[in-house]
């Protein structure tokens, strides 16, 4: 995948928690889980990238809810994990969403502005501020 320059860091925090969350989700299902992570160029100026998993998956109320702070299923979470990873993409000039999938899992996706030189090589977009 071809990140922006600007925030590999907060790149790389935002994948590991949404992979992480995926995993965990993924830890009672009794099945061989699947954990997919895609990257797509997004027409010319976004980038999309999606991690899916098939574990207990969303109920579609709380698609939202889950980006609250402090919101957690979990008896040793946070609940700052999304709310971060939301706060970075953001920052970047991107979104972050989930999506409850069709059969088992959650589906995570983002995208973040990124342009395209005459040499195809993705970079940052200008800063907005
Ligand atoms: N892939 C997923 N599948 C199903 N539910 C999820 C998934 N990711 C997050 N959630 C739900 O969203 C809640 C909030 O996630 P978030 O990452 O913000 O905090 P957490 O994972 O509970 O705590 P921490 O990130 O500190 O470990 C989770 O507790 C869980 O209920
Ligand atoms: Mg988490």
């Amino acid at each position: 995948m071809r990140a922006p320059a600007r925030d590999r860091v907060g790149l790389q925090q935002v994948l590991m928690n949404l992979m992480l969350n995926g995993i965990e989700a993924m830890k009672d299902m009794g099945a061989p889980g699947k954990l997919t992570i895609s990257s797509h160029q997004n027409g010319d100026d976004q980038l999309l990238v999606s991690v899916a998993d098939m574990g207990i998956g969303l109920q579609p109320e709380h698609v939202e809810q889950i980006f609250s702070p402090f919101f957690t299923s979990k008896s040793q979470g946070t609940g700052m994990g999304l709310p971060i990873c939301r706060s970075i993409i953001e920052s970047q000039g991107g979104r972050l969403w989930a999506t409850a999938s069709r059969g088992p899992g959650a589906t995570f996706q983002f995208v973040l502005p990124v342009k395209v030189t005459a040499h195809s090589v993705i970079q940052p977009a200008p800063s907005r501020t």
